[in-house]
Order: structure tokens, then C-alpha cells, then sequence
């Protein structure tokens, strides 16, 4: 086979065979096949797109391509969670303890942030001496005692995937259906769960802008899913603002906290209420969502999804006092508000360039190897469809660093647009999609 031939069919808008997926993933992972052919074949795929046999043949060579977790050992049905990535998105560190407290095996791998989103490994990091550099063992162990461990990506999990994302970063072709969608479940299907539950963000906070573009994304990993015999459910939701009030890695860890005692804003614990119905289901520990619902909300009353919490902190080698008293987080030393310039309502507030401001303030990474500050971030006071009064403080910055605290303050601002006209608020979940 050559890769000149595979270039030329894709090119000319012909469909490749899984043995020709294949054979070019396995010479791309090993090196055999350099960056400029697989360029021009990922252009190729841009401009004419993949068929969806094509695209499971893809998933399944990238998900192959590395170690493919075996968690037989683990017992029960276990369910994965993925986000698609936003602002204030802390879905994980609530929603995990609140699943695993209502019987769900969670073994879970996560990232750290990049750019202007978070990653849950930095924000559980905010726990003194907690970390996730586990062996696999370890997270098996752990997982079958307390029902619950979230461990660091392995290196060799879908290779292929990390040497393909990175050169379509590079080749202006990352937003391609086929390519998003075999990039984030050739992933999910090599960490080894029995189920799939997805959270695909929309908005200017998300990766799909669109409503339809996230729908379309949302049944192509479904799709995905199933066919590699995996039940997969994916939820697409707003992320059109900042979701819940804090963001930041200590700042999003208490609100987690709030949210497991049941004092969490309305949207954050409707996302992980809706979430966790799904999880339940596929898991098999509930019959209906509704039953599933009725469940977590539960635990969170009897206070079972924090003693979880605090369980799973200790078992990772975190102080889970800082669980009872999450004022002993890292904490900032400037709290400075942001004053509303006039009256009106907040008609949006640019997601993204929230997530830009939590940046500069040192709570994101700039580069992959950037020294986070834990301590720093935003709490919204104000959201989309909220009146202000002129000089009220639509949120607080916090920060170390005066001068950051001010950029931060100045680029919020800009961010926020009020005008005298009260606008409706946005749907939270914009379809479940089975
Ligand atoms: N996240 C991924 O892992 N891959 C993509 O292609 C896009 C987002």
C-alpha cells in the first residue's frame, strides 16, 4: 500500500476501506509515514469529509494504536463522562462522587487544562498532597473498594490521536466533524469503560458554536459508541456563558463542594442531576431518569456524595479535611469586584474571554509546561438575563498580583454586554441524544 494512493482516492472523493485506515495509522504511529502525506490526507478528509464506516474504522485504528485499558477487573457495569471543554466546567468533580455514592463504578481518566478551559487533574490538585499519578493497579484497587478513582492519561493511550491532534492544530484542520469526533472517542474507547456518557458543549464558551453543529457532533460519537458496542448517550448543553458562578481551580472546587451539599447554582446542579440520570441508567442502577434523579438527590441530602468525596480524596493521598472546611483551600489575597458601568441586563457575556481572564490571573495555562496558581479565578455574580445597577459588582476577581487583578477586571468588562432590554434566558440542555 502506498500513502500516495490513499492521498489520491480521498482526494478525489473516494471512500478508504478499514484495511486501508488501518495500514495508515499503524505507518503513522510507528513513523513510517511523515507529517506532510498525512497533511495533505487530513486536507483531503477536511474538504471532502468521511463516511460513517470510515470514521468507526478510524476511531477503532486510533483507539488500537496504544495500550486499550482492560478494566475486567473491576467489577460492574463502568460508566465514563466526557466534556467537550468550557468555562467553570467542574461537572466532573461533583457529579463523580455524587455517581459513585449511588453505586456506579467510575474509573476515570482526565486531563489537565490548556489554554482558556480547565482540566479536572489541575482542579483536584487544589486538595493538599492529592494526586493522580496512580498506577493502574492502584486505580483498580481503589476503584473496586470505594467505587470511585480518576487517574492522568496515560502516555500511550490512542497515540495516534496525540501525533494526528497535534498536526491539525498546526494545518488549520482540527474543525472537521469526523476528525473531532474519532479524535475524542478513540480516546473514551481505549480507557476501557462499558458505557459512555457525553457532554457536548455550545456556544461561545464551546468548541461547536452552533446549536446544529453540536447536535451533528453529539450523534456522530454516539454513533461511534454503539457501533464499537459501547452504550453511549450524549447530552448537548450551553456553554454560551460561564457555567455555574466560579472559575478557577480552588474557586470551582468549593462550588463542587456547595453543590454536594445542595447549596450549588441552579444550572451546575441541573447539568450534573441531568448527567447523572444518564450515568445511572447506562449503569443500570436505575430503570427510568426520573428514578435516577430521585436517587441523587438523595445523596446529596443524606450527605453520602460528600463523604464520597472526601473518601475518594483520601484515597488519592489528599488532606479530605479540606472537604469539611473548604475555606483551607488555596486561597487569593486581592478580591477586587467588577462594577457594572450602567443599569440595564447583562444581554451576554463573552465565555471564552472569561476563561482568558482566569489566564492572565495565572489559574490556566499558557504553554503545557505553565505553573499554575490554584488560588486565583472569578465568581460571576451576574449572569445572562440578570439586571444591574450601575456600580454593583457583576463579579469578584481574585488575584495575587494587583496589576493582573486589573487586566483581569478591564477584559471582564469588555466582556459583559448590558443593554436596556431584558433577553430570555438560555436552555441549559439543548437535547439528550441516544
Ligand atoms: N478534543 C479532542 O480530544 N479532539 C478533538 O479533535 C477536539 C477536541
Amino acid at each position: 500500500m502506498r500513502m500516495y494512493d490513499i492521498i489520491m482516492k480521498k482526494r478525489n472523493g473516494g471512500s478508504l476501506s478499514g484495511e486501508e485506515i488501518r495500514w495508515m495509522i499503524g505507518e503513522y504511529t510507528a513513523g513510517r509515514i511523515p507529517d506532510y502525506q498525512m497533511s495533505a490526507f487530513l486536507m483531503a478528509v477536511y474538504f471532502r469529509g468521511m463516511g460513517e464506516d470510515e470514521t468507526l474504522e478510524l476511531t477503532m485504528a486510533m483507539a488500537r494504536s496504544g495500550e486499550m485499558l482492560d478494566l475486567s477487573g473491576i467489577q460492574g457495569i463502568k460508566v465514563d463522562k466526557h466534556s467537550t471543554g468550557g468555562v467553570g466546567d467542574k461537572t466532573s468533580l461533583a457529579l463523580t462522587p455524587m455517581v459513585a455514592a449511588c453505586g456506579i463504578r467510575v474509573a476515570k481518566m482526565s486531563g489537565r487544562g490548556l489554554g482558556h478551559t480547565g482540566g479536572t487533574i489541575d482542579k483536584l490538585e487544589s486538595f493538599r498532597g492529592f494526586s493522580t499519578e496512580i498506577s493502574t493497579e492502584q486505580f483498580e484497587e481503589q476503584v473496586n473498594r470505594i467505587g470511585i478513582s480518576i487517574m492522568g492519561q496515560t502516555a500511550d493511550l490512542a497515540p495516534a490521536d496525540k501525533k494526528l491532534y497535534a498536526l491539525r492544530d498546526v494545518t488549520a484542520t482540527v474543525d472537521q466533524m469526523a476528525l473531532i469526533a474519532s479524535s475524542i472517542m478513540s480516546k473514551k474507547l481505549a480507557a476501557g469503560a462499558d458505557a459512555i456518557v457525553l457532554d457536548v458543549k455550545t456556544g461561545s464558551g464551546a468548541f461547536m458554536k452552533t446549536e446544529e453543529d453540536a447536535k451533528a457532533l453529539a450523534r456522530e460519537m454516539v454513533r461511534i459508541g454503539n457501533g464499537a458496542g459501547k452504550h453511549t448517550i450524549a447530552i448537548v448543553s450551553e456553554m454560551g456563558q460561564p457555567l455555574g458562578n466560579a472559575v478557577g481551580n480552588a474557586l470551582e472546587v468549593q462550588e463542587a463542594i456547595a453543590t454536594l451539599r445542595g447549596e450549588g447554582p441552579e444550572d451546575f446542579t441541573e447539568l450534573c442531576l441531568t448527567l447523572g440520570s444518564c450515568m445511572l441508567v447506562a449503569g443500570k442502577k436505575a430503570g427510568t431518569t426520573q428514578e435516577a434523579r430521585e436517587m441523587l438527590q438523595k445523596v446529596i441530602e443524606d450527605g453520602s456524595a460528600l463523604n464520597k468525596l472526601a473518601e475518594f480524596v483520601q484515597a488519592q493521598g489528599g488532606d479530605a479535611g479540606q472537604v469539611w472546611h473548604p475555606e483551607t483551600l488555596p486561597a487569593a489575597a486581592i478580591h477586587m469586584p467588577v462594577p457594572a458601568p450602567e443599569d440595564g441586563y447583562i444581554q451576554a457575556i463573552q465565555c471564552e474571554e472569561v476563561g482568558n481572564c482566569s489566564m492572565i490571573l495565572g489559574g490556566g495555562r499558557v504553554t503545557k509546561d505553565s505553573v499554575l496558581d490554584l488560588s486565583v479565578g472569578l465568581i460571576l455574580h451576574k449572569k445572562v438575563g440578570d439586571p444591574v445597577k450601575q456600580g454593583e459588582a457583576m463579579a469578584t476577581i481574585y488575584a495575587n498580583d494587583p496589576e493582573k487583578a486589573k487586566e483581569a477586571a478591564a477584559r471582564y468588562t469588555a466582556a459583559c454586554r448590558i443593554g436596556q432590554q431584558p433577553v430570555e434566558k438560555q436552555k441549559l440542555i439543548k437535547a439528550v441524544i441516544q
